[in-house]
């Protein structure tokens, strides 16, 4: 049987530094291909730190971020689970609107359409972000359709603006999220 393909999509928030150690590679020890796709934002800052390509080199698949043009085939296979890891608030918010424009938000907003490909939003957020009076809406938007959330005091209790440098994302409550929202397919 064919690996299953994890869509990874990573957003401009803390954590996406640490990509390859704490979510591709796990995910390729557990037998998963990954794909990467980032929004523009995200590009910027990995492009800076040379990542990009070394997500390349680990993951055999060129990081997607720019839209491709019509006459261009996706370059990378389909999807059996999206991980949008880790999100903002931004990106969430424009998820729950429908809101496609940039590469990353296309695919992931594609994907809550069809309804058949499971996909898990880790909100890398703080208080300030939830305290925004849109949020709550945006979040049981989501639910409803189905979007596996990783989110409450026990995974990511919520700090102010700048109060948790270096915080860990809860890595194992990702890939335990991706692994179980997989077999729902
Ligand atoms: C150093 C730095 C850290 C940031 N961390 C976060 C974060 O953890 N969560 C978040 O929602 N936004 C964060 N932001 C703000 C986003 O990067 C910003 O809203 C950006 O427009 C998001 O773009 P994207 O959703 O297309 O990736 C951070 C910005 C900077 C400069």
């Amino acid at each position: 049987m064919a690996a299953p393909v994890l869509g990874l999509v990573g957003c401009a928030a803390g954590g996406l530094e640490q990509i390859v150690p704490k979510l591709i590679e796990p995910m390729q020890q557990r037998g998963w291909q990954v794909v990467v796709t980032l929004t523009p934002t995200a590009a910027t800052w990995l492009d800076a730190t040379g990542d990009i390509e070394k997500i390349e080199q680990v993951t055999g698949y060129p990081v997607r971020w720019k839209p491709r043009l019509p006459s261009e085939e996706s370059p990378h296979p389909a999807v059996d689970c999206y991980a949008v890891v880790p999100a903002t608030s931004n990106t969430v918010g424009k998820l729950a609107l429908g809101l496609a424009d940039n590469q990353a938000l296309t695919q992931v907003c594609e994907a809550i359409g069809l309804g058949s490909v499971p996909i898990v939003v880790f909100p890398r957020i703080n208080a300030a972000h939830a305290r925004q009076p849109s949020w709550e809406g945006h979040i049981a938007a989501l639910q409803r359709v189905g979007v596996h959330l990783v989110m409450g005091d026990d995974v990511w209790p919520l700090h102010d603006p700048r109060s948790a440098p270096g915080k860990e994302l809860p890595w194992a409550a990702i890939i335990d999220t991706i692994v179980s929202a997989a077999q729902t397919r």
